[in-house]
């Protein structure tokens, strides 16, 4: 299968720049907690994370989603954060939301652990594929409804490793 280049990574790395940016400026003098979605999360997570000055801590969550049950949005949580999150302003990292299915569980999920706040950062978003509502707070790219590989996003485990983001013909 070839990759054609949707998004590539200067234009990519400059956006993640810009939302480390805003988050900087909305943040000032906060402590931060990042919750990267693993694992198509780590890249994005990772340079978001490089580009703020302010104090950010590292978590991760492993989850899946159960496959056939398109209506209830279950979300099985393979692995959980490490540390409390209580009074903590916390940030969500996803690679792209697609459905919303996996954040609207999460964000119920993670507001029982009563952090201070709790936003959603996104480094690609497929608006036209949106099933929940749901407000997500920091958006890199809106994309089309095509499936996308690369920096961090996989097609059965490939493709993850690519510097920029794809589509697959
Ligand atoms: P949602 O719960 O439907 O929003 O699912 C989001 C998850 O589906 C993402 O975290 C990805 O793991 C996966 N996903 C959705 N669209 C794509 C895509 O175009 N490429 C790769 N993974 C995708
Ligand atoms: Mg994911």
């Amino acid at each position: 299968m070839e990759v054609n280049v949707l998004i590539n990574k200067a234009r990519l790395e400059n956006r993640i720049e810009e939302m480390a940016k805003q988050i900087e400026k909305d943040y000032e003098g906060k402590d931060i907690v990042f919750i990267g979605i693993l694992k198509g999360s780590v890249m994005f997570m990772a340079e978001l994370a490089k580009n703020i000055k302010s104090n950010v801590e590292l978590d991760f969550m492993d989850v899946s989603s159960y496959e056939g049950t398109e209506s209830s949005g279950d979300v099985r949580i393979n692995s959980d954060i490490r540390n409390s999150i209580k009074g903590k302003d916390v940030i969500i990292v996803e690679d792209i939301i697609d459905t919303g299915r996996t954040l609207t569980y999460l964000i119920e999920y993670l507001k029982q652990k009563q952090p201070n706040s709790l936003k959603i950062a996104t480094m690609l978003s497929k608006p036209s594929r949106r099933i929940m509502e749901l407000n997500v707070d920091y958006i890199g790219f809106s994309i089309n409804d095509e499936f996308v590989v690369g920096y961090g996003l996989d097609y059965n485990e490939k493709y993850r490793n690519l510097p920029y983001i794809g589509y697959l013909e």
